[in-house]
């Protein structure tokens, strides 16, 4: 009984904070959401898809990367984590429609068994639909991807190891595969053949050591067991045939032209593209090369969906409270710690091995190392998907003007609850490039130079010294606060201060202090003038 109540009070604050917003103009002219992370991803995503969903959405489209994603969210008091499938799934008995669109990299047996545990949870996946055109990712592109990584070196990216940057590639190289081929058993044969000759090829120049490596990959249970190696050292085309068949047949009532459904919706049912990874990770905007191989943009997320950048009506963006993560390699200049805290992340170190080395580490500990462990240990800063721990630092306003660039104004805030307790907080606002003359364009950025705005050149940024404000914290939790004006003082100076530094447009909308979906505050208009600049 309280737990409805506690529903059905969230469903009409959602209602106030809409209506609040946009009068009566909400329900006619907001049919197209797009959420997006303004990071570098794992800013908590699966929770606002699940809650916009449950309070607004009819249809849910992930549209970007692959089940490298990892999207935790609670439903029903259950967690529940998703990589592949959108977070929408929940309320798939509702008539909630969920699509994977033509954008994603889609590797059948994530999606198989995301299905079978969402099914033996009790839900429902009637309403699924899967594009036929999505770029089938194939067991070559994950031994590929963790081939590449081990031979990288000081280049290696830090990559999930799903196959999705192999899988991007073969479909930019034109030898692609999309899932409606798997329904076509002769054509299919056909294609992946002529995709995988090189490959084969390649293995089976290989010698005895690397056809061990090769064994050792495919050996792993998400590609199934060594089903697809063959003792000679190359794949069993065979067999990755009549597995991909078999999900074929698993999958047929799902194959949909989901662009062209989708695009029969626009204006008539509320939309939500849901995003993966973050503005930072993206192939066009990002850190390249430390990036995703898909664009994690509002205008990725639309054209992966088979829409425009120009049908998104409303594009929420979301950050971290105060603080930033980043999983695998790539700058990342307020990092806690600096490189000694990457190599610890990115060598191998887990939860376990962390929790034995920092075993006294506190959020005030006056070692960044220590004090970047502690905040990574309490706010569960762990891979979804690797497990590995997130590389942890200070919200960073620098790469935040940048990521703004991509129209994601309407900012949500999450795990704001994680930094209470913690004294000092301190805001990147700018930063000093203490490096070699470097030609960047017309202009020559020399030592001592301030640079305010993002860029994203990892030549750059690793020699950027970040500039800091220091707030003081808070001591109060936070977990039960309804509305803004519930947030202390010293919590309402540090947002205040991010919006005014960062970026007029931005505002913030939504501020998360906890994973359930009621422990959110919506952010009513009235209460945004305690954000806005003062006037000078
Ligand atoms: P890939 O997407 O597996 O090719 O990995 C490329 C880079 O993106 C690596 O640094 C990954 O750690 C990062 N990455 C990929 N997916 C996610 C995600 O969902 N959250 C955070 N980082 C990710």
């Amino acid at each position: 009984m309280r737990k409805e109540l506690k529903e059905k009070k969230l469903i009409e604050s959602f209602r106030l904070f809409l209506w609040d917003w946009f009068g009566e103009k909400f329900s006619k002219a907001f049919k197209v959401i797009a959420i997006s992370c303004l990071q570098f991803g794992d800013t908590g995503k699966g929770k606002f898809i699940h809650l916009l969903t449950w309070l607004w959405a009819h249809i849910v489209a992930r549209s970007t990367g692959g089940d490298n994603a990892g999207h935790t969210f609670y439903h029903k008091g259950r967690e529940i984590v998703l990589h592949l499938l959108p977070c929408g799934m929940p309320f798939d008995n509702k008539g909630v429609v969920n699509i994977i669109g033509s954008g994603v990299a889609f590797y059948p047996k994530a999606a198989v068994d995301e299905i079978k545990m969402l099914l033996s949870l009790g839900l429902t996946c009637d309403n699924l639909k899967i594009a036929l055109n999505a770029k089938l990712l194939l067991p070559h592109h994950i031994l590929l991807d963790r081939l590449g990584e081990m031979g990288a070196g000081k280049e290696k990216i830090g990559s999930t190891g799903k196959g999705i940057q192999p899988c991007y590639t073969d479909f930019i190289a034109r030898k692609g595969l999309v899932l409606n081929d798997v329904l076509n058993p002769e054509i299919f044969r056909k294609k992946l053949r002529a995709s995988m000759r090189s490959v084969q090829a390649m293995l089976s120049n290989h010698g005895p050591s690397g056809k061990k490596v090769v064994k050792e990959i495919m050996s792993h249970p998400h590609l199934e067991d060594g089903l697809y190696y063959s003792e000679d050292g190359t794949l069993n085309e065979e067999a990755i045939i009549a597995k991909y068949i078999e999900y074929g047949e698993y999958l047929r009532k799902y194959i949909f032209d989901t662009d062209e459904f989708l695009r029969g919706k626009l204006g008539k049912a509320n939309i939500l593209l849901e995003g993966a990874q973050g503005y930072l990770l993206s192939i066009d905007h990002g850190t390249y090369p430390y990036v995703t191989s898909s664009d994690c943009s509002p205008a990725g997320l639309a054209k992966g969906a088979g829409l425009r950048e120009t049908d998104i009506d409303l594009s929420f963006g979301i950050i971290k409270g105060f603080y930033e993560t980043r999983v695998g390699c790539g700058p990342f200049p307020t990092e806690m710690g600096g490189k000694t805290s990457a190599s610890w992340c990115n060598n191998g170190a887990t939860k376990e091995m962390e929790d034995a080395a920092y075993i006294n580490a506190t959020v005030n500990d006056q070692n960044e190392i220590r004090q970047g462990v502690a905040i990574r240990r309490k706010g569960g800063e762990y891979g979804a998907t690797t497990k590995r721990p997130r590389r942890t630092g200070w919200l960073d306003l620098v790469l935040l003007r940048h990521a703004l660039d991509s129209g994601a104004n309407n900012i949500i805030l999450t795990k704001l609850d994680i930094l209470t307790g913690v004294k000092e907080i301190k805001v990147c606002y700018a930063y000093r490039y203490e490096g070699p003359d470097y030609n960047y364009g017309a202009k020559v950025l020399k030592s001592g130079e301030i640079i305010l705005k993002g860029i994203m050149d990892p030549e750059v940024l690793d020699y950027c010294v970040p500039l800091y404000t220091t707030f003081p914290g808070w001591n109060k939790s936070i977990k039960k606060a309804k509305y803004v004006l519930d947030l202390p003082d010293n919590l309402v100076r540090i947002l205040k201060y991010i919006f005014e530094e960062a970026d007029v447009r931005a505002k913030p909308r939504i501020i998360s202090v906890g994973p359930g979906p009621e422990e959110t505050i919506f952010v009513g208009v009235n209460d945004l003038r305690l954000f806005s600049p003062e006037k000078k």
